[in-house]
């Protein structure tokens, strides 16, 4: 395994992280999780991801007993705030009550006494970015978590964000979590430079496009039994930003090229993201172990020049967007 620096912090995450979105504690049972927590803690991962909203505290629960059975300092949690957990009006979103209240539900579900990094999931348009801010400080000097951060914020709301911890004498954003693979570049454009400069460090999620990126979706044949994509439980996400005949025809000439190289798709598409020097590391999603063994192949796979090259003509940068 490969421990990269947590932007420009001290701690050290592993390149390959794994998530619990749709999987721990909601697709897997709770053997079948702690079986994929387990692998992934004995191929070398510390960095696992989570938050309160995935089935409504469910994944925290679950990925909190299986990370229980490891000495704290093994292991780096990130756990987030935002989605309504409830009806009620400040059961949501990221004013100083709901951040503190969230973060303590958060704790006992995970049975822990602190989280490493508590993250904002989502901007909240209705709260000022002065109370979040102060509010992440206040956690961290009360050690209910050691680092704070963001998830799919616009660059200039993160660069906003600090100048106002600066101003407050509060901590600044640690690392940002943004959706990012071969199949949704964004990030490129502002982000990703934006973070480098500012010191913060990117763990990306979705690196597999939800398993497009695998090969498992063939153009012309049906969705295959078991996988994200034939639940309407799991699909949303997939068939909404990925499941198109372009992008399974282009995951086939994907597969080979992978296969050219002596790797596996997957490997390759998470090496890819790893090319990044702003990224820290790429969560993954897995339903079996073998999955998370393929996938850290990644670590050790150096993409040359002309590999790089013809995967920037198959998934080109879009012109538009973002
Ligand atoms: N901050 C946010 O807003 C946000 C949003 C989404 C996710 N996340 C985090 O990022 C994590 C990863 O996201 P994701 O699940 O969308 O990532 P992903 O890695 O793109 O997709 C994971 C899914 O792809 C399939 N897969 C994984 N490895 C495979 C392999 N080697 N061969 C074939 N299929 C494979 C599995 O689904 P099947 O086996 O079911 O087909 C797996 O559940 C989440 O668990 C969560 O912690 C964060």
């Amino acid at each position: 395994m490969q421990y990269r620096p947590l932007g420009k912090w001290g701690a050290k995450l592993s390149a390959v992280g794994l998530g619990s979105y749709l999987t721990i504690g909601f697709k897997l049972d709770e053997e079948q999780s702690w079986e994929t927590v387990k692998t992934a803690y004995d191929l070398g991962i510390n960095f696992f991801d989570t938050a309160d909203a995935y089935n409504l505290g469910e994944g925290e629960r679950v990925i909190g007993k299986c990370l229980r059975q490891f000495p704290r300092h093994t292991y780096f949690l990130i756990t987030k705030v935002h989605a309504p957990m409830g009806p009620e009006p400040n059961n949501r979103g990221l004013s100083k009550k709901h951040i503190f209240e969230g973060c303590q539900a958060s704790l006992q579900r995970l049975g822990l006494d602190y989280v490493d990094l508590y993250m904002c999931h989502r901007p909240d348009p209705d709260t000022p970015l002065e109370e979040t801010v102060s509010a992440m400080e206040d956690l961290i000097r009360a050690g209910k978590i050691l680092y704070w951060g963001v998830s799919e914020w616009p660059a200039e709301m993160m660069v906003e964000a600090n100048a106002i911890a600066r101003q407050l004498g509060a901590r600044p954003i640690a690392v940002n979590e943004p959706r990012y693979s071969l199949l949704y570049r964004y990030p490129e454009r502002s982000v990703f430079p934006t973070c480098g400069r500012e010191g913060i460090g990117n763990v990306i999620f979705s690196g597999l496009a939800h398993g497009m990126l695998t090969g498992k979706y063939r153009p012309g044949e049906p969705i295959p039994a078991g996988t994200r994509g034939a639940s309407d439980d799991t699909n949303k996400v997939l068939n909404a930003l990925y499941m198109n005949e372009d992008n399974k025809t282009r995951s086939q000439q994907f597969v080979q090229l992978a296969a050219d190289l002596g790797t596996n798709a997957a490997a390759l598409a998470l090496a890819w993201c790893l090319r990044r020097t702003e990224v820290t590391s790429t969560i993954i999603g897995a339903t079996r172990s073998e999955q998370i063994r393929e996938n850290v192949n990644a670590v050790d796979l150096q993409l040359s020049d002309d590999v790089l090259q013809q995967l920037d003509k198959l998934f080109p940068m879009p012109q538009f967007g973002l």
